[in-house]
């Protein structure tokens, strides 16, 4: 059985101050959901303080990103894994739309990255997913399979079975335009695929992908009713507490 994890990830939001607000007003909301791994992803500024404030608590903390070399070393505005994991996050995404559209992130960067995550023990969350025009023109799955491939290349099968994918198609981010359920089934059910092909049937299997893009309360069950829909990243629906724990207790809301 593969464990749902919900994810939030606050992107370039919140202060520490409005962070810890968050985080007083969700936790009593998350405190007996117990059927999901429950992890945030606030800027690198708050991570210490946010991990402090979530510490013996069932809610975890992952960075939004990492620096491709372990470091320490001379590379000006980085942040290394085994700095955010001496902050407190336990967790790593890595490869997000925005950082491979906005910051020059490639494949080469995110396999980089995803190496140096596991090493320092974190558990990365390796981002997949689209643009319209691929989709428009058919090659949706290609250019998924090509970032996996490149991605994740050189890993173990026991490193691989230590990573999450996340497939958020970038039509999806921020648009209300969510996927499908089928949609979404049907690109994570080739994802699983893929991963069997490179690693084994075992890995394919226990690997848990997440799917992300305008995941909100009101469609997360018909998202999470899916087969090889293991868990969510969600974006802005997570920067309320309220709504946050909504979509974390989607089995109550059925
Ligand atoms: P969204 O963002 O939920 O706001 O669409 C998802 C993401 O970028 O991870």
């Amino acid at each position: 059985m593969r464990r749902p994890i919900i994810a939030g990830n606050w992107k370039m939001y919140k202060t520490i101050s409005e962070a810890l607000e968050f985080v007083r007003l969700f936790k009593p909301l998350v405190v007996a959901s117990t059927h999901c791994e429950i992890v945030i992803a606030p800027v690198f500024t708050s991570i210490k303080a946010v991990s402090d404030r979530l510490e013996g608590s069932n809610v975890a903390v992952a960075a939004q990103d990492v620096a491709p070399e372990p470091g320490p070393g001379a590379f000006t505005g980085e942040v290394s894994a085994s700095m955010v994991k001496d902050a407190g996050a336990r967790w790593a995404i890595i490869g997000h739309s925005e950082r491979r559209q906005f910051f020059s992130e490639t494949d080469e960067s995110v396999s980089m990255k995803t190496r140096v995550a596991l090493g320092e023990g974190l558990l990365p969350i390796v981002c997949v997913g689209e643009r319209l025009e691929d989709r428009d023109a058919g090659r949706a799955e290609s250019v998924v399979e090509a970032q996996l491939a490149g991605g994740m290349r050189n890993l173990t099968a026991s490193e691989a079975s230590r990573i999450i994918v996340a497939y958020e198609p970038v039509w999806a981010i921020g648009t209300g335009r969510t996927a499908t359920p089928e949609t979404a089934q049907q690109m994570h059910s080739f994802i699983r695929s893929r991963i069997r092909a490179m690693f084994g049937d075992s890995v394919g299997e226990s690997i848990r992908v997440l799917y992300g893009g305008s995941v909100k309360p009101d469609n997360i069950a018909a998202l999470m009713d899916q087969a090889d829909i293991d868990g969510a990243l969600v974006g802005g629906a997570s920067l309320e507490a309220e709504s946050f724990a909504q979509i974390v207790n989607y089995k109550e809301r059925r």
